[in-house]
């Protein structure tokens, strides 16, 4: 079988080209054109068998040259693995991933990375660096845009089914391409929000918070993991044994192969950690990782370390079978060519076929947070609309941060999104309003925010007059969130709250579209606006997607997967917080958990999103079954629309031997209903699903009383007690 092939190969190589599988660099399209600079020596490293990996080489020519370097010249033939930051889809863009989480659908999440994966496949790539599975409870971390949200059960769910989109049930296969569950461990709870900031976390929030959704990824076959930039309770995750050695590829049994991150191995030297470059080599392959991705310190320090003795020569072969086991399930030893077809390139990108799962991946991450006297729908009849606000006609935005390779400007906006659905007879008109950002589209550079521009304000408010409703667009630019993008204000930015207050004053009828890639702060907003919809950054399709809710083709089902707060000052926010002994519900004097100028709560709470219709729970029943609780709960459409509910199952460990959280998210089931129906929901929970992990990082059932609660967002559920022993 293939673990026979790998160590037949293995037995093949010498220690340096043992060491070039192991070598990650990245190439720029291009990269066997003119050669310029890194490029010649690097293409010199990859013709010696030097190179096991290229990331960031693009097109399915460009992949097919490189790959000849390799395959033709070294003296093995071994081919290389090309990956890519394919994060929301290459070229059609789907909703970014916390958009994708808002659906509570594991389909959207599949079929989006199947998409992915059938462009970036025919576009010549085996891997990508998808799925981010870090949990995030800070909406001022930029990269919570590329994650599933704050909560591990969702998260979980989430990460198998993206796993399951880009991998399918075959890796080689020339239309799937090898996932990546990344980053392990901790990145998402880097302190105050700060990207690359170092990470403190208990165990057991470790063990029951962040690695849940990694478990889930390992569980569905993720063919690859990345580790991280963050330290974790002072030891760099790249560097990390425990975390590599003895959860994933011990405890987990994982057979997969690890990537560091960017330059992650070196850069042990600046956390202080590794004293040079030959030191942070030999840490991170006895930690576990197993490939340097542009560190360049393997193929400079390893050698060394290992014939010093200091590293074994058998941890670099278990590596080295890793990554040949990859190649090996990508097919590529059969051909190393198979996914460089340029006439399937050429048909396969924004094909209909993806477009319109692209529009209907963004049209169910919608969010309504507020639908006042049943504002929206609004009739396709309407005389006419006002729409405003600069995010409302901007056609790049939407396609959101780690964008891949979509064609700048090409989303579809929300002006021409409207502008498609209305009858001929409605007038719709813009007025840019505020001007948000002049700023760059690239990642890296700084963006120009405009802070204070008001000269719009005047025509925009003239519109709105005379205008049945006003379609207000407001939120962030696409880079404000993203890979070192971190805000300390999570409110919105320039003179947009300012122009809200100001056609207040000449219409009734305001309904905000919301495009962001965080939770933003909007308690503005949620008491001006007559409805709200988060329709985040929705990708290719955003304006049609937004239009299907706005004019009720589709009934909203998105529910929130992350809090919406008052202010930053409540982050980190979450709703599965512990319980304290000074609860805010003990109120007879001062002395209770709160802030003097400002509430506890979210604004808008995990789990929480409307309809245009409206669910009724009852018969709620909650019954022992066995070893199980058995819980049951009829809905009930009680509106006149038909809709889907996403029914959500909390619990809560009442006393226990560590504090537990109130509430704790252990089940969901997403439900279309025709108006007026009722369907009974019912939920089993086992022993496992009641316990939690330990200091020890053991997973204990403790007997006793369990609180059960069901309903349709995490503040407003039915609950009732349970003695389990
Ligand atoms: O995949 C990414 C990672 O998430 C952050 N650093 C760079 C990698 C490759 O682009």
């Amino acid at each position: 079988g293939m673990d026979q092939k790998v160590d037949n190969l293995l037995t093949l190589m010498t220690i340096d080209e043992k060491i070039g599988q192991t070598i990650m660099y990245n190439g720029t399209w291009e990269f066997t054109g003119p050669v310029s600079g890194d490029n010649q020596w690097k293409a010199e490293k990859i013709k010696n068998g030097q190179v096991g990996a290229m990331l960031n080489v693009l097109t399915a020519d460009e992949i097919r040259r490189t790959q000849e370097l390799a395959v033709n010249n070294s003296r093995l033939g071994i081919p290389m693995v090309f990956a890519y930051d394919v994060i929301h889809g290459y070229k059609t863009m789907l909703p970014v991933p916390l958009a994708q989480a808002a659906s509570w659908d594991p389909e959207v999440a599949r079929l989006g990375s199947e998409v992915a994966a059938r462009e970036a496949s025919a576009a010549g790539l085996h891997w990508t660096f998808a799925p981010m599975i870090d949990i995030s409870r800070d909406a001022r971390w930029g990269r919570i845009m590329e994650s599933p949200g704050e909560d591990p059960y969702l998260a979980s769910i989430m990460a198998k089914a993206w796993v399951e989109g880009y991998q399918g049930d075959d890796l080689s296969s020339p239309t799937t391409i090898a996932a990546c569950a990344k980053h392990f461990a901790g990145y998402g709870f880097a302190e105050a929000g700060r990207d690359y900031n170092t990470v403190e976390v208990s165990m057991q929030t470790l063990y029951n918070v962040i690695l849940p959704p990694f478990k889930a990824a390992s569980d569905a076959g993720v063919a690859t993991f990345m580790n991280g930039f963050n330290d974790l309770n002072g030891v760099p995750a790249t560097g990390n044994e425990f975390l590599q050695r003895d959860i994933l590829k011990g405890e987990w049994n994982y057979d997969g192969m690890m990537v560091s991150d960017w330059g992650s191995i070196p850069e042990m030297i600046f956390h202080g950690y590794a004293k040079d470059t030959a030191q942070a080599a030999a840490m991170a392959m006895i930690a576990g990782s197993d490939m340097d991705m542009e560190g360049r310190v393997y193929e400079k320090g390893l050698k060394e370390k290992i014939q010093q003795g200091e590293v074994s020569e058998d941890l670099l072969d278990d590596a080295v079978r890793r990554i040949l086991k990859l190649k090996f399930k990508l097919g590529l030893f059969d051909d190393p060519y198979r996914y460089s077809d340029a006439q399937r390139e050429k048909e396969e990108l924004l094909s209909a076929e993806s477009l319109a799962a692209a529009r209907d991946a963004a049209r169910k991450s919608i969010v309504l947070l507020k639908n006042e006297s049943s504002i929206l729908p609004l009739q396709k009849e309407i005389n006419s609309i006002a729409v405003i606000g600069q995010l409302a006609a901007h056609k790049d935005i939407p396609l959101g941060s780690w964008r891949a390779q979509a064609v700048p400007n090409s989303a579809v906006s929300l002006l021409e999104g409207i502008k498609g659905a209305v009858t001929k007879d409605t007038k719709v008109a813009f007025a840019k309003g505020y001007t948000l950002t002049t700023g760059h589209r690239s990642f890296g550079r700084e963006l120009t925010i405009v802070e204070e521009d008001k000269s719009g304000f005047t025509e925009a408010v003239n519109l709105a007059k005379s205008s049945d409703v006003v379609v207000l667009a407001m939120g962030e630019d696409c880079y404000q969130s993203g890979e070192g993008r971190s805000q300390i204000d999570v409110g919105l930015k320039g003179s947009q709250i300012d122009l809200l207050n100001e056609l207040k004053k000449v219409n009734d009828n305001i309904v905000v579209v919301l495009m962001t890639g965080r939770p933003v702060a909007i308690p503005e907003i949620a008491a001006d606006a007559n409805a709200i919809l988060e329709a985040w950054f929705g990708g290719s399709e955003a304006g049609n997607a937004i239009a299907d809710v706005l004019f009720g083709d589709y009934n909203p089902s998105g529910k929130l997967p992350v809090s919406f707060p008052y202010h930053t000052g409540q982050e980190p926010l979450y709703y599965s917080q512990k319980s304290t002994g000074r609860p805010i519900n003990r109120a007879e004097n001062v002395f209770w958990t709160h802030y003097t100028d400002g509430p506890n709560d979210a604004l808008f709470p995990f789990g929480y999103g409307l309809s245009y219709t409206s669910f009724n729970y009852e018969n709620f029943k909650v019954s022992k079954e066995e070893e199980s609780i058995s819980i049951s709960v009829d809905v009930t459409n009680s509106g006149d629309m038909d809709g889907e509910e996403v029914v959500q199952l909390y619990i809560q460990d009442v006393a226990a031997s560590l504090v537990r959280p109130i509430k704790e998210l252990k089940g969901f089931e997403k439900v279309w209903f025709a108006a007026g129906e009722t369907k009974a929901i019912k939920f089993m929970l086992s022993k496992d699903e009641l316990s939690f992990y330990n200091e020890m990082g053991e997973l204990v059932f403790e007997p006793g009383e369990f609180r059960i609660s069901v309903g349709s967002n995490s503040r407003d559920l039915n609950t009732q007690s349970i003695t389990l022993n």
